[in-house]
């Protein structure tokens, strides 16, 4: 039997939950039920020896009541494989949580909502990359981090948008051609970023991201005569055109450590909504103008979901070890980025 919640024990986590400033993004009733549930989340956690990795897209309560570690793909990948945990409860998308299951093949890995895919993991197949090989022999596969363990399997390099530049550079050094796959915009960025011709030195699939392959450029030249002094941040999966109207481009960490290191009159963060609310939180201080759109598969987790997979996760919740052939191949493409970015 487990105890009840006392009214003096959820004050203490609505105060706490307030001090982290969830409060001004939640309206008051779901205040008490996120402390509820995050007491409740506490206690599982306890008894199973688990851990909550959020990343940082996910829902407000998601990050502020429920998880212990957060961050963007590259970071979460190397604290799930660095937690003593028994289990990770991962609140993001599935290509997240099959990560960490490839990194601790003997931990229960789970994700609390199973139908959280990702339109980049979705549009290339194992079979997709074997052709591109046949078709390209010889040149290295590098892949974003957005894919099925199958497709890191065929792959030579694994990359996340924190490290992408970075790991293709020291590839160029030895490579003059080479395949990334399957962002064809962060693909183009690059190729931009690095003096590469799309098709001769760099070989492109055609993937997108349904959140960022939708924004205007338009919309921000409009507000730039607005704001002076604004500065426009956009993640490296936008269309190349947003880019080009960008004062920074990257992966999540860096738009954050960005707004860290700046004192600007105004940001405006193109990317999915979940990293302005954590921004309007961590810098309670600077103004941003709201230019978001939400990721379907993101903003599939609540804190219920996670209540209940704690509890007893459903089979499509775990995450299950690949055959040992793929997961090998899978985990040295993994393994070359550890080594590669450090
Ligand atoms: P980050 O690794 O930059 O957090 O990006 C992950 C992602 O899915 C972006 O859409
Ligand atoms: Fe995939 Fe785009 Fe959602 Fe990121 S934001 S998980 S790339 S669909």
């Amino acid at each position: 039997m487990t105890e009840p919640i006392s009214e003096a024990e959820l004050q203490r986590r609505l105060a706490q939950l307030e001090a982290k400033g969830l409060s001004r993004l939640l309206p008051s009733a779901d205040m008490r039920r996120a402390a509820e549930l995050s007491l409740e989340i506490d206690r599982l956690k306890k008894e199973k020896n688990a851990v909550v990795a959020g990343h940082v897209y996910q829902r407000p309560e998601i990050l502020a009541a429920a998880a212990d570690f957060t961050g963007d793909s590259y970071r979460l990948a190397k604290l799930c494989a660095q937690t003593a945990a028994d289990t990770i409860v991962f609140c993001g998308v599935r290509f997240m949580a099959e990560t960490a299951k490839l990194l601790s093949p003997q931990k229960t890995v789970i994700l609390p909502a199973p139908e959280a895919g990702c339109t980049l993991a979705d549009s290339i197949t194992a079979d997709d990359v074997r052709a591109l090989k046949a078709q390209y022999p010889g040149l290295p596969v590098i892949t974003y981090i957005n894919t099925a363990v199958e497709v890191k399997a065929e792959s030579d390099c694994v990359v996340t948008s924190a490290n992408a530049e970075l790991i293709l550079r020291r590839f160029y050094k030895k490579h003059p051609r080479l395949i990334f796959i399957p962002d064809a915009l962060m693909g183009a960025n690059l190729a931009q970023t690095l003096g590469k011709t799309p098709g001769r030195d760099i070989i492109l699939w055609k993937g997108s991201c349904v959140v960022h392959e939708g924004f205007n450029a338009g919309v921000i030249r409009s507000y730039r005569s607005r704001y002076p002094g604004l500065k426009v941040l956009a993640h490296s999966e936008c269309p190349p055109d947003i880019v080009r109207e960008s004062d920074f481009a990257g992966g999540t960490s860096g738009m954050m450590a960005y707004i860290g290191k700046t004192c600007a009159a105004a940001y405006m963060l193109v990317t999915e909504c979940g990293l302005g609310e954590l921004a309007l939180l961590d810098f309670p201080d600077k103004k941003f103008i709201a230019m978001c759109r939400l990721c379907p598969y993101m903003k599939l987790t609540c804190l219920e979901d996670v209540t209940a997979a704690l509890k007893a996760p459903s089979p499509f919740q775990i995450i299950q070890n690949p055959p040992a052939e793929t997961a090998r191949r899978a985990l040295a493409a993994l393994n070359k980025m550890f080594e590669l970015a450090g």
